[in-house]
């Protein structure tokens, strides 16, 4: 089972920014962990600044992943253009945000992307990937 882990702008900084928020793990550290914890699974990850890259990697993965988890970041709140991309492919896609965005600023209650996605997972932290995981594999039936 392939699944490809998209993340978007300033999530590089996972450890360094906003500790307070997003906690004090690098993704790198948590990816390590995940891909032990699944080792039966396809599992790869990648992140970009930009929006345009995005758009570029789910229409690379869209056609063969047989499950997508997107944090878009702000461009979620934003972007017509991601939301599109995610119409565009097959692949299901669910959308995470570490942060609980609903507790947050107003600008960060609506996603663009939402109505597209097969399951949205807000405020878990980064365990909310691993829920991601969970599902796709749960949706498989296995
Ligand atoms: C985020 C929430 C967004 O509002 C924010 O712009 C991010 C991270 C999250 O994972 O909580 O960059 O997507």
């Amino acid at each position: 089972m392939k699944i490809n882990i998209i993340n978007g702008p300033n999530l590089n900084l996972l450890g360094k920014r906003e500790p307070q928020i997003y906690g004090q793990e690098t993704f790198v550290d948590f990816f390590e962990r995940l891909y032990k914890l699944y080792p039966q699974l396809d599992l790869n990850y990648f992140q970009s600044n930009s929006e345009g890259v995005i758009i570029d990697k789910l229409h690379d993965f869209g056609f063969s992943a047989d499950g997508i988890i997107l944090n878009a970041g702000a461009y979620s709140h934003t972007s017509i253009a991601i939301a599109d991309a995610i119409k565009a492919i097959p692949s299901p896609v669910v959308e995470v945000h570490i942060s609980n965005v609903f507790a947050r600023e107003d600008y960060r209650h609506h996603s663009m992307l939402s109505a597209h996605c097969a399951g949205v997972i807000v405020g878990c932290g980064l365990e909310g990937y691993r829920l991601a995981i969970e599902l796709f594999l749960m949706r498989q039936g296995s």
